[in-house]
Parts: structure tokens; C-alpha cells; sequence
């Protein structure tokens, strides 16, 4: 079993679209192990998104990422990590595929809906910082 770590971005919780969201990672027989909901502290957001800390979205996207509440959660399967890219789609929700959850549900390339680790080490780092494990 693999782990990756997920968050339904603020504009998904506004949205009330978790319901949707979970729907589709449950309907791909994909399990929920962990979950919590709440405001990002400005310094985790900006840890969690380091690696984009010099590119010229970084302040819009620390911004937006605690604009409000996100719901954060640990995903366990078979290939979680790639499994869970594949649903959520492109970065871009106007250019992602129809079927995913970018695709269908987004068109905006800040307001994306959902974070996936991109890598088995990211998932690592990523459950560690917010869940204090591996
Ligand atoms: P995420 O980390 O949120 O799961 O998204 P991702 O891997 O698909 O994309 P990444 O390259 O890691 O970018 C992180 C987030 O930054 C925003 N972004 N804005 N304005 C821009 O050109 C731009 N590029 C990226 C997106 O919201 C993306 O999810
Ligand atoms: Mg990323």
C-alpha cells in the first residue's frame, strides 16, 4: 500500500464540493486513513509550497491556499501517489482533461481545487509535516 497526502484547496470547502471530491477517491476504491479541516497557518503553507517559494505565483498562492479553511487528508492504495495525480488532473483546470477533478470541476489555475503529493518522497514529506508520520 502506498501513501500520498491530499488537501481539498479553500475553494473546494467554499464550494461545497468535499462531498464530490471524496465521492471520487472513495468510487476509485482508494482509502481515507487520516483527515483534518481547518486554516492553514501562514508559515505551514508556506513550508508545504517551498519548492515554488521563488516563482512569481508564490505570494498568491500562500495567499489563497489560507484564505479559509482546507480539508487535509492521508490516501492509502495501490500507486496512491500517481493514482491520485491521475484523477485530479493537469494544474490547470482549463486545460485539464474532462473526467478529472480539475477538469470538471475548475477552470481557474490558482483556484484548483485539490493538492496530491507529486512523488513518493513529497508524500513522505508531506504526511510528516502535517500528520507527524510517514
Ligand atoms: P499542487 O502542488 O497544488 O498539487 O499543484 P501541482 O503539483 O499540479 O502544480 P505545482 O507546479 O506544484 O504548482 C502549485 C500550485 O501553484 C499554482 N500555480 N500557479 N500562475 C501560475 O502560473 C501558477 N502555476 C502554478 C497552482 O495553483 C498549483 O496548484
Ligand atoms: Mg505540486
Amino acid at each position: 500500500m502506498d501513501k500520498t497526502f491530499i488537501m481539498l484547496k479553500p475553494d473546494a470547502v467554499r464550494r461545497k464540493l468535499a462531498g464530490e471530491i471524496i465521492g471520487r477517491i472513495e468510487a476509485k476504491n482508494l482509502s481515507i486513513t487520516n483527515m483534518e479541516m481547518g486554516v492553514l497557518p501562514r508559515p505551514r503553507a508556506e513550508e508545504h509550497y517551498g519548492e515554488h517559494s521563488d516563482k512569481p505565483f508564490f505570494g498568491e498562492l500562500v495567499d489563497f491556499i489560507t484564505s479559509g479553511p482546507v480539508l487535509r487528508m492521508q490516501v492509502e492504495g495501490p500507486k496512491a501517489v500517481e493514482v491520485m495525480r491521475t484523477l485530479m488532473g493537469a494544474t490547470d483546470p482549463a486545460a485539464s482533461a474532462p473526467g478529472t477533478i480539475r477538469g470538471d470541476l475548475g477552470i481557474e489555475i490558482t483556484e484548483n481545487l485539490i493538492h496530491g503529493s507529486d512523488s513518493s518522497l513529497s508524500a513522505e514529506r508531506e504526511l510528516s509535516l502535517f500528520f507527524g508520520n510517514d
